[in-house]
């Protein structure tokens, strides 16, 4: 079974004992519980926090189970919330009828504590796997679109990159060779004459060189991207392997490069970076940049929130600064914003999954859960927050720079 400690359930029923019974079951082992006594007052609560799962009752005077089911199923921010019906032992057609309204299940009265904590968890767990399997994909979709990308990329910016050197030098030599003319004949041909004026010979030998040298320096810029575009995409998963986080960080911000960048509501967002010596750690790659990813993403949402609700920070900035530990086993990376910040209230819930402050579509609460997973779980870090409203957020990792083996084996125990 999971750990389900913290996970929240709400008990809709209008019979007091049912409530009673299932409370006390629940509280015993971990959950929190919350009780609507019914389906109105559930909507209702509902609305304050979303529970994890709900236990609904079919049976209720007002609002029945059933058409509580159908506005949580037709509501986008509650269709995902596994419901669990409960009915009477014999009563198969509301069972039926349940299913069909998309409950994922259903347990019978009188309550049988074994079941109904089974039930419950595996529907937990499914709840769980499922979103895992999303955000994911997602991922790895994204991976794959933007290493794509990046390989269609590098190959016309290598031709052009690759012949700027040649051009370069025959132009120098073409140029060479035109004042070895100049130089040599004192004879004017008014044809030539004309056409040099014409063209203005001067300012092209001038500027030519020049304009290669730009032209130099863009192509080096594409290439850095196209670099980082494929750091940030490397999808190996299985191993730990060496990585520098400065890059993953840069290649993260250059992902994210448009988000900063001024628009007519604000000011570009500001990025202090404080890099420590180079900080090589052994990780999954892949992973370590999606919690950068996530932060980041966070900082800056945290940013035009405070300038939406008119708190303007007096420059928008994002630091990051990195630092290898005393006793150089771990290092520590910190990335903090000067936006919105967050209520105590909210910095016991945020590290859960499924809690956003965020409108439907924005946010689906799964950032900082994954990111807490990947540090604490799969790389046996800590992630912390530090922040009060108003004054700004602080993100802090630590985590080892070495795995070792044993904690490898440890892991691969714990599946
Ligand atoms: N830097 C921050 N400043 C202020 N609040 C933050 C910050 N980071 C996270 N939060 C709060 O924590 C909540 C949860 O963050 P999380 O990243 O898990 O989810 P999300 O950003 O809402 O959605 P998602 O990341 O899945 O798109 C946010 O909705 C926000 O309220
Ligand atoms: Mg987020």
């Amino acid at each position: 079974m999971g750990n389900f400690i913290n996970k929240s359930i709400l008990i809709v029923d209008d019979i007091p004992t049912n409530i009673k019974i299932l409370f006390e079951i629940l509280n015993h082992y971990g959950f929190r519980v919350s009780v609507a006594k019914s389906g109105q007052s559930a909507l209702e609560k509902i609305k304050e926090s979303l529970p994890n799962l709900i236990l609904l009752d079919v049976m209720m005077p007002g609002m029945d189970g059933f058409e509580t089911c159908h506005r949580l199923k037709a509501d986008p921010k509650t269709k995902d919330i596994p419901v669990i019906f409960m009915t009477a032992l014999s009563d198969s057609v509301n069972k039926i009828k349940g299913l069909k309204l998309g409950a994922v299940d259903y347990i019978t009265k009188p309550f049988e504590t074994e079941e109904v904590l089974a039930r419950i968890n595996v529907h937990l767990e499914l709840q769980q796997t499922q979103m895992k399997l999303v955000q994911e994909e997602k991922m790895s979709s994204l991976g794959q679109l933007v290493a794509g990308i990046a390989h269609e990329i590098n190959n016309p910016v290598n031709f052009i990159y690759g012949n700027l050197i040649h051009a370069q030098n025959y132009i120098t030599h073409l140029l060479e060779l035109l004042s070895l003319y100049e130089n040599h004949t004192n004879q004017v041909i008014p044809e030539i004459k004309a056409y040099s004026d014409e063209i203005d010979l001067d300012f092209i030998k001038q500027d030519l060189p020049r304009l290669l040298s730009s032209m130099a320096i863009g192509t080096e810029r594409v290439e850095k991207i196209v670099r980082s575009l494929r750091l940030f995409s490397r999808l190996d998963n299985t191993t730990f392997q060496l990585f520098d986080i400065h890059e993953g960080i840069d290649s993260t911000l250059m992902i994210l490069s448009h988000r900063l960048k001024a628009t007519p509501k604000r000011p570009a967002i500001n990025i202090v970076k404080n890099y420590e010596k180079s900080a090589l750690v052994e990780c999954y790659s892949g992973q370590i940049n999606q919690v950068f990813m996530n932060l980041l993403a966070n900082a800056i949402d945290a940013i035009e929130e405070s300038i939406l609700n008119h708190q303007i920070p007096d420059i928008p900035t994002i630091s990051i600064h990195t630092t290898v530990l005393d006793d150089k086993k771990a290092v520590l990376i910190e990335i903090a914003d000067n936006g919105i910040g967050i209520s105590e209230e909210a910095q016991q819930k945020m590290f859960e999954q499924f809690f956003t402050t965020k409108p439907i579509g924005k946010g689906t609460g799964l950032g900082l859960a994954i990111a807490h997973e990947i540090i604490v779980e799969k790389h046996q870090g800590t992630l912390e927050v530090k922040s009060s409203p108003g004054e700004g957020a602080k993100f802090i990792i630590t985590m080892p720079i070495q795995q070792t083996i044993i904690t490898k084996n440890v892991m691969d125990n714990m599946g």
